[in-house]
């Protein structure tokens, strides 16, 4: 069976041509230099799955371990590609599976040149020869680094010979803020594989939902949860997938995954399926019986208020910082609500007397990674406007650690967190998760509806 693909690879392929063009036109000339992530040895001969390095990825689509982009803009504009790439190689695709090889990656991803990669270090100074400044991140790999030096040692000597009066190597700088705006705003292509990313993490979260029950283990609520992004063509995660039964709802990224969840008590489920690269985002919390107590269900609309008020503050102009505010205002109310603060909410809010209860960011953006890549404020720390093609979840929760006698005896041990995904349009914003049920008698209705039926 072919995988389940979004993007066509002529549309990618096109899109990763349109992409290039557009960084280098932003970085100026220079020679451009990507690696992909590198490869992560788990033990003896076994490595961690591997994913490719979202910056490549977003400029070639290519997806294998050890390659590394070089581009420059020749003369009016037109941008040259050189891939490095792992060369066929008869035996170890048996071992570890089938290569494009440098005529397939040549062939398929319209670059208009590919190397071994075993050649990469003997060419480059070639490549760098005629620039005067190389684009290229330090800092991911101390080899990688070191061996870049030696080559601008060898280059310095070459330069100082060659008496054209060029500096002795190229000026360093770093892609990665240039490579981060543009990836901040999403072409169609992305939305469309955020959108199915989105589309395939609701209906795992419904799963979840579905076969729900008193007793059931936190991990198989991830096992339904994963099996429905799995079948659905998402072949890996876009994080760990949080699945916290009770209390562990209050450890904000619970990770053990391998707890029951008793009769009474709420399910915080915090995952996203990738697919194509781009990653959901989405937190939804029910009661694992399909019954709101009436604490949990005063706790839960005091933060589905606070959410909703959160996604209206997103649009076009408005300070991405907006969300977060808006977000802490109404979760302050609602703590007074709720009596857990006394006194007015505006200088509750105005003294953060909410951060016991809410002590994470609301908003981050989201695309291939998914605290995914972009400033939020410039450097005086004055928050940037929204603009239309950037994708953020907006995620408030309320916490109330089970040991907190500050809190009502109620209210103790209670987590919740609702996120969706929102893409920033032209007038205002659409939420990509809207298809996840987060209204109380949604829930209810959904919660273990195939075992009670
Ligand atoms: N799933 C991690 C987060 O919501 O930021
Ligand atoms: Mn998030
Ligand atoms: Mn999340």
């Amino acid at each position: 069976m072919k995988p389940v693909t979004t993007v066509s690879t002529a549309e990618l392929v096109a899109r990763c041509a349109a992409r290039r063009a557009a960084l280098l036109e932003v970085l100026g000339d220079g020679l451009l230099l990507v690696p992909t992530a590198a490869e992560s040895l788990r033990n003896g001969d076994v490595h961690h799955t591997f994913r490719p390095g979202s910056d490549l990825a977003w400029l070639t689509g290519f997806p294998e371990p050890e390659s590394i982009l070089a581009a420059w803009r020749e003369a009016k504009g037109r941008v040259r590609t050189v891939l490095f790439v792992r060369p066929k190689d008869k035996v170890r695709e048996i071992w570890d599976g089938r290569r494009y090889g440098v005529q397939g990656a040549k062939r398929t991803f319209g670059v208009d040149e590919t190397h071994p990669i075993g050649e990469f270090w003997k060419r480059l100074p070639g490549l760098l020869a005629p620039h005067r400044r190389l684009f290229c991140r330090l800092g991911a790999d101390s080899s990688f680094d070191r061996r870049l030096f030696e080559v601008f040692a060898g280059l310095a000597g070459q330069r100082a010979r060659s008496r054209a009066g060029l500096p002795a190597h190229p000026d360093l700088v770093d892609p990665s803020p240039a490579l981060a705006g543009a990836r901040l705003i999403k072409d169609a292509v992305e939305i469309r594989c955020l959108e199915r990313a989105a589309q395939v993490t609701a209906e795992g979260h419904v799963a979840a939902m579905l076969v729900a029950q008193p007793g059931i283990g936190e991990h198989q609520l991830q096992a339904a949860l994963e099996a429905t992004f799995r079948s659905l063509g998402s072949r890996r995660n876009g994080y760990d997938s949080i699945v916290a039964g009770g209390a562990n709802a209050c450890v904000l990224h619970y990770h053990e995954n391998d707890r029951p969840v008793r009769r009474g008590e709420l399910v915080l489920i915090d995952a996203g399926a990738e697919i194509d690269h781009y990653t959901a985002d989405i937190t939804r919390t029910w009661p694992v019986d399909g019954r709101f107590s009436d604490a949990q269900r005063a706790v839960y609309e005091v933060v589905l208020r606070a959410q909703k008020a959160a996604i209206r503050a997103v649009k076009p102009g408005a300070g991405t910082d907006r969300p977060h505010l808006v977000a802490q205002r109404e979760l302050t109310k609602g703590l007074v609500k709720l009596g857990v603060l006394r006194g007015d909410p505006a200088k509750l809010f105005h003294d953060k007397k909410f951060m016991p209860y809410y002590m994470h960011g609301t908003s981050h953006w989201l695309g291939m990674d998914v605290h995914d890549v972009g400033a939020y404020q410039d450097e005086s720390g004055k928050a940037h406007g929204f603009r239309a093609g950037q994708v953020l979840t907006v995620e408030p929760g309320l916490y109330f650690d089970p040991k907190d006698r500050h809190v009502p005896k109620e209210l103790r041990g209670i987590g919740i967190r609702i996120e969706d995904d929102i893409l920033v349009t032209a007038d205002g914003c659409r939420n990509l998760t809207e298809a996840c049920p987060k209204e109380v008698r949604d829930l209810e209705a959904l919660v273990g509806r195939d075992w009670r039926a």
